[in-house]
């Protein structure tokens, strides 16, 4: 059923608040744990719709996993190749990293397995993991274009990689060195372009032998395969790419100041800081400290005035999930904003390019929708809002338009807050503690 929600103009927020866990580090301390020798502890997982797929896929292949308490969860892996062939097909829901990750695991563990998910997800290429995969010797069998669902025939005698990444892309730089562990020798990717570097911080936590350097423009990163990891407890920190939400709501209303503390501030993540910091945005950052290789504080935030920007296209893996939010921002800034480099947008759980081109446009915003890129003006006041926002299954265009809505001067409903689930369960309840006013909107 879907659940659609209205967001209303809201007062000054204030307050100190966390929020859920990192769901980059939450699939990935799931997957590492699931395949180390012992037991590991997780305190801060994130307890959303897209992670909890991971925990039933890690347990359908072998691992003991089990939660002991809110976000406090135990991993007993099954060592280095030790995943089992799963009696069922295994339904990664909305998740693309859950998937990408999963296939890049098991594309070098001897056996059959098919994966599928939800219809978003069943829409999103996964050519861009199975070519390099299968240069370990794995095959795959999907649907046309590349799309789940997927079966994976596992290889027994995969050989080592090296692999250049066309597109910038974590999750494809993850299923190889994943897909690297159980190969011989070292395989190695090269990036372009840095993207989150999650899983290296996590390998390299779980005792494996990770090297980065750098080779003129590009990122080298070599793994060593075939060894065997240990168990290790990980603390989650809150989701820098969550935390933006309640931090550009802040921003944009009049008096605002909120606090989230205990937040990932992985330099490949933190983007979003920078771009509200050169739109005027005045963020103090305090208590950084390391958790799990992951550098972690609490951001705060005071409302300013905005302005407009050109955000540095090198800047975009840094903060590509948080161009929906940074849109609301900048249609409520001072003068024109502008964002290039975007084509991956139009791959993730929606196409973000056009649906926050078309739900701003329809809130009132002046913009212009290129091939790969978004120009808002704004006015320096929030737009008139007043529209319904079709959702389409993607969690942060629901997020993005209920923290517009607090600062229009007509409410902005969702068709479908469902999806918010995947990502950040508690969302319109922790936002309208700092005052923001989220409500059911009444179906006859
Ligand atoms: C992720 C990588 C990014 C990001 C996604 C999470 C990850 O995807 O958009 O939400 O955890 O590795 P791409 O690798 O497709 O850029």
């Amino acid at each position: 059923m879907p659940r659609p929600l209205v967001s209303r103009s809201a007062g000054a927020l204030e307050g100190t608040i966390v929020v859920p866990g990192d769901k980059s580090i939450s699939h990935r301390a799931l997957m590492l744990g699931s395949l180390a020798v012992g037991e590991s502890e997780i305190t801060g997982l994130l307890e959303g719709e897209d992670v909890l797929r991971t925990a039933e896929a890690m347990r359908a292949l072998g691992a003991h996993v089990r939660r002991e308490s809110p976000g406090q969860w135990r991993v007993a892996g099954c060592g280095t190749g030790g995943l089992a062939e799963p009696d069922n097909v295994l339904d990664m829901g909305n998740s693309g990293t859950a998937a990408r990750l999963l296939i890049g695991l098991l594309a070098t563990h001897p056996f059959v397995s098919t994966l599928t998910g939800d219809a978003s997800l069943r829409r999103r290429p996964m050519r861009r993991v199975t070519d390099p995969l299968s240069m370990f010797g794995a095959r795959f069998v999907c649907r046309e274009g590349g799309r789940l669902p997927i079966t994976i025939e596992g290889t027994d005698e995969a050989l080592p990689v090296n692999y250049r990444l066309p597109v910038a892309s974590a999750q494809v730089k993850s299923a190889v060195l994943l897909a690297g562990l159980n190969a011989p020798g070292v395989t190695t990717v090269r990036e372009p372009r840095a993207t989150r570097d999650h899983t290296e911080r996590m390998l390299t936590h779980f005792g494996v032998l990770v090297a980065v350097f750098r080779d003129g423009a590009e990122t080298v990163i070599e793994v060593t395969g075939e060894v065997e990891m240990t168990a290790r407890d990980v603390r989650v920190p809150g989701d820098i790419s969550s935390a933006a939400f309640p931090l550009v709501a802040a921003a944009i209303r009049p008096g605002s100041a909120v606090t989230v503390r205990n937040v990932g501030l992985n330099p490949l993540r933190a983007g979003i800081l920078e771009t509200l910091r050169d739109m005027g945005a005045a963020i103090r950052i305090d208590n950084v400290r390391t958790e799990a290789g992951e550098p972690v504080g609490d951001v705060s935030i005071d409302a300013t005035e905005l302005r407009g920007v050109d955000v540095p296209p090198e800047r975009v893996p840094a903060m590509i999930d948080e161009f929906p939010i940074l849109a609301v921002a900048a249609a409520c800034a001072a003068g024109t904003t502008r964002m290039t480099g975007l084509a991956e947008l139009r791959v993730k759980e929606s196409d973000r390019l056009s649906a926050m081109a078309e739900g701003l446009s329809a809130c009132g915003v002046a913009l212009e929708e290129g091939q790969d890129s978004l120009t808002i003006h704004g006015t320096g006041h929030p737009p008139q809002g007043g529209a319904m926002i079709a959702v389409d299954l993607d969690h942060r265009i629901a997020m993005s338009f209920l923290v517009l809505g607090g600062a229009t001067g007509d409410p902005v409903a969702v068709d479908d807050a469902a999806p918010i689930d995947t990502s950040f369960p508690g969302f319109a309840d922790l936002m309208n503690g700092l005052g923001l006013r989220i409500a059911d909107v009444i179906t006859p």
